[in-house]
């Protein structure tokens, strides 16, 4: 499906922000990579980054998060903690890379929070919604690719990782809930890819990796036109 890809945000933004969204196990972190050593070969300076966690302040809260620390604190608590992590690493990292013109590949976004904290996490969405603007302030991704498979899937994927890599790791707070819930936070993605279609694609990861790794490089190709030169984009920044 090809439409015509406007830029979301301030068209003056140099740079390029592209998000990955999906459920665990959608080989978000895979893909990302791959992408990456594509845009690099052409001669683009990349970022890949991650939420939460992607600057030192956002890295220190991130263990509290995925250990499950927090959660006794109840859903609230969390969100604000991921606003708080969110906060800092668009302020430290994505901004600033932005600015110089890099293309930012972030893993995980504001859409994690308003599926996992505001959509199975019950809360409502007009804290969700303050949440999102303190944190970003303006800074939206201008391209979000929402790994889509079915939770099922997904889960045995996440396991079988973490046993090939012979973690004894636990799996984190979120990745312990019921499949239900993971189908629910599926649901909920596609839900806001369909309420978004200018910023938003669905990609079908539930096919072999380099078919998915070339889908995603024709949403991303007609956008690179849009990445300010690096001088032009210091030019722009003074
Ligand atoms: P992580 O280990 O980074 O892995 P993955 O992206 O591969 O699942 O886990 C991050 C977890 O944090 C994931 O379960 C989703 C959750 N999360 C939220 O609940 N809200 C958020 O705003 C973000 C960014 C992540």
């Amino acid at each position: 499906m090809t439409k015509s890809v406007e830029p979301t945000s301030e068209a003056a933004r140099p740079g390029l922000f592209v998000s990955f969204e999906g459920g665990e196990g959608a080989g978000k972190s895979t893909q990302i990579r791959r992408l990456a050593d594509i845009l690099r070969k052409r001669g683009h300076q990349v970022l890949i980054t991650r939420e939460p966690g992607g600057s030192a302040g956002a890295e220190a809260v991130r263990h509290v998060l995925l250990s499950g620390a927090a959660e006794a604190y109840g859903v609230r608590m969390e969100a604000l903690l991921f606003a708080a992590a969110r906060n800092d690493h668009v302020e430290e990292v994505i901004r600033p890379a932005l600015l110089r013109g890099m293309i930012v590949l972030c893993d995980r976004f504001i859409d994690s929070s308003r599926v996992y904290q505001g959509i199975t996490g019950n809360l409502e969405s007009a804290f969700i919604e303050a949440l999102e603007r303190i944190a970003i302030d303006g800074l939206k991704p201008d391209l979000t690719l929402i790994l889509d498979l079915p939770a099922e899937k997904g889960l045995a994927r996440a396991q079988r990782r973490s046993a090939e890599s012979g973690s004894t790791a636990a799996p984190d707070r979120f990745e312990k809930e019921t499949v239900d819930v993971h189908e629910m936070r599926r649901q909920a993605f596609l839900d806001i890819a369909a309420g978004d279609e200018v910023r938003c694609r669905v990609i079908d990861a539930d096919r072999i990796e380099a078919i998915v790794a070339a889908d995603i490089l024709s949403q991303v190709e007609p956008m690179l036109p849009l990445v300010a030169e690096p001088a032009d984009a210091l030019e722009k920044a003074r």
